[in-house]
């Protein structure tokens, strides 16, 4: 792989403070959903490489893991427990409230004040956790994203939680630019976390917003989750570059804007290593060009 200038500095994309907070995290870090087995239900296939993972990826500096108690439900806190605590200082791990696993393995909503309380208590237990750096109100929206309608109430408890001192800061995730404002108004948001990527440019106005006010942007489905992105263009750029085509989506995304934050998920430690190493490919005004064609060309199939 072609790399830039790389100091132990920019690494891993270099830092990012959340807004208002002293909390200092490196730009790439990793999400946790694919540590659960099949379907995010039950546990993994391979339990040693899902707590190897964890471990190498902490070893290799990362201080940022996205989770929820929903993932498996509870396996993936219980491994991430199991494999980081009693926790390194500086790690960040954020979790998200909103939904539920009914036996049946399906995702539901869970936003009474009586969930979201509950929901920060289990993931404090499984966790093995007095208090969350980040929690993220997860909004259920509909089936291929966030849907517009007031989530005031479900932040509202999540504020009252935080003035108990159980949460530090609060983020969103799943959430229009209307919600994000609604929120605003309610309590200091810290962090959004939506479906965004190479192929899915639906937030670009949000997370330019976002940027101006220091407030991170995490892109969940940064390789496209359970559709992993595929595109001619991007082999061939990754070919150009000596990369692997993921690596390049996930450098694309930390050249799109400073406050974006990547967590990409994997239940593997080859993965996990090109994924880290991706922070290390400088990408050409050129081949950033090249790159943005791929959502205009997918808006094009798509019509
Ligand atoms: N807020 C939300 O609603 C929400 C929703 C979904 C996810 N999330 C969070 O966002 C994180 C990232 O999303 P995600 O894990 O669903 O999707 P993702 O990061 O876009 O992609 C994960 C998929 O890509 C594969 N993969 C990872 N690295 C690879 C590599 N280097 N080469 C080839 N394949 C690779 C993984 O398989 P292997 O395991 O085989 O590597 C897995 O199938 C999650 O882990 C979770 O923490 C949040």
């Amino acid at each position: 792989m072609k790399t830039g200038n790389v100091t132990n500095e920019t690494k891993l994309g270099g830092r990012f403070t959340f807004p208002g907070t002293s909390l200092t995290i490196q730009r790439m870090g990793y999400g946790a959903m694919q540590l659960a087995g099949p379907g995010v239900w039950g546990p993994p296939r391979n339990p040693d490489e899902a707590v190897a993972v964890l471990r190498e990826a902490v070893a290799a500096g990362v201080n940022h893991i996205d989770t929820a108690d929903f993932y498996g439900p509870h396996v993936t806190n219980q491994i991430i427990r199991k494999a980081l605590h009693p926790y390194p200082t500086g790690l960040v791990i954020v979790t998200k409230l909103g939904a539920r696993r009914p036996a049946d393995g399906s995702w539901q909503p869970a936003v009474s004040s009586q969930d979201l309380t509950e929901g920060v208590h289990d993931n404090l237990r499984n966790l093995g956790l007095d208090t969350f750096d980040i929690v993220n109100y997860r909004a259920m929206g509909a089936i291929h994203g966030p849907a517009e309608g007031s989530i005031a109430r479900e932040v509202a408890v999540l504020a009252d939680i935080k003035r108990k001192g159980l949460i530090r800061h609060i983020g969103l995730s799943n959430v229009t630019a209307a919600q994000v404002a609604e929120a605003q108004a309610l309590t200091d948001i810290v962090c959004v976390q939506n479906n965004y990527n190479l192929a899915n440019r639906h937030d670009d106005a949000l997370i330019d917003d976002l940027a101006g006010q220091g407030i991170a942007y995490v892109p969940f489905f940064p390789l496209g989750g359970f559709t992993p992105l595929q595109s001619s263009t991007l082999s061939a750029v990754a070919d150009r570059l000596e990369a692997k085509p993921m690596q390049v989506a996930l450098a694309w995304l930390l050249h799109r804007s400073p406050n974006i934050l990547l967590i990409p998920g994997t239940s593997s430690v080859a993965h996990l290593r090109e994924n880290l190493a991706a922070a290390q490919l400088t990408l050409s005004p050129e081949t950033l060009v090249e790159l943005d064609g791929i959502a205009a060309a997918t808006v094009a199939e798509k019509h």
